[in-house]
């Protein structure tokens, strides 16, 4: 299996072979949704359900708190953290009222793989790192590693949903996706 630690130099590589050129992260005060790519998922949205990131359409959710998501980077330049707010352009209704909330992946000292939401700081919940390659989602590890496993698997909550889950190392069932902040082109 490929490692996913992958160096800036080494996405260069693989991005001019690709012929793939690197547009624009999204600037500090812009607001971005987040799309996954991979495997039969062709950008499907990243949306917030009782806390936890999933994948999919949130309409065919059958968590009543499903509702699209916007972030914007932190306006602190020196900090790596993704603030979260429901995408109220939609029309989405949900029961669920929050703000401001923080994008996290799961640290290693947590036995789950499931990315979501947090309002406060969790010692098993890791909101820092979160970087942009052009418009590709990577996350910069403590000790200056760069990586992207994202993963997405078959959620029971409904039609078309994915929980989306970080290094996942012990489970045949996943997919590998990119998360990008580029909409699908057919949307
Ligand atoms: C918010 O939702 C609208 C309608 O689906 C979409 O066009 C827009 O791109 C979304 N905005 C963000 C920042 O995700
Ligand atoms: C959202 O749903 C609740 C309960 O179903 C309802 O009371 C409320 O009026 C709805 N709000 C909107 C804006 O549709
Ligand atoms: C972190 O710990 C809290 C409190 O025990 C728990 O509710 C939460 O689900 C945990 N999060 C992760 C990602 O393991
Ligand atoms: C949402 O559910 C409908 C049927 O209930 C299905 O046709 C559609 O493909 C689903 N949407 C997604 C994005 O999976
Ligand atoms: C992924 O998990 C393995 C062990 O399960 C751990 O050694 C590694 O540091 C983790 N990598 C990242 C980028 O979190």
């Amino acid at each position: 299996m490929l490692s996913h630690l992958v160096s800036g130099a080494i996405l260069c590589l693989l991005a001019s072979a690709s012929g793939f050129v690197p547009r624009g992260a999204p600037g500090v005060d812009e607001s971005f949704g987040l799309y996954a790519y991979g495997e039969s998922i062709g950008g499907l949205s990243l949306f917030y359900a009782d806390g936890k990131a999933f994948i999919g359409d949130p309409s065919n959710s059958t968590s009543s708190s499903a509702i699209p998501v916007s972030f914007k980077r932190s306006s602190d330049s020196s900090s790596t953290e993704w603030i979260a707010n429901p995408n109220t352009t939609t029309t989405t209704n949900t029961t669920d009222r929050w703000c401001d909330e923080l994008l996290y992946i799961p640290s290693s000292s947590s036995s789950s793989y499931q990315m979501g939401f947090t309002s406060k700081t969790e010692s098993n919940e890791t909101t820092t790192g979160f970087i942009f390659y052009g418009q590709w989602v990577m996350v910069e590890t403590g000790s200056g590693d760069i990586s992207s496993s994202f993963y997405v698997k078959a959620s029971t909550e409904g039609e078309g949903i994915y929980s989306l889950l970080w290094n996942v190392t012990d489970d045949d069932s996943v997919i590998s996706i990119s998360l990008r902040s580029v909409k699908p082109s057919n949307s």
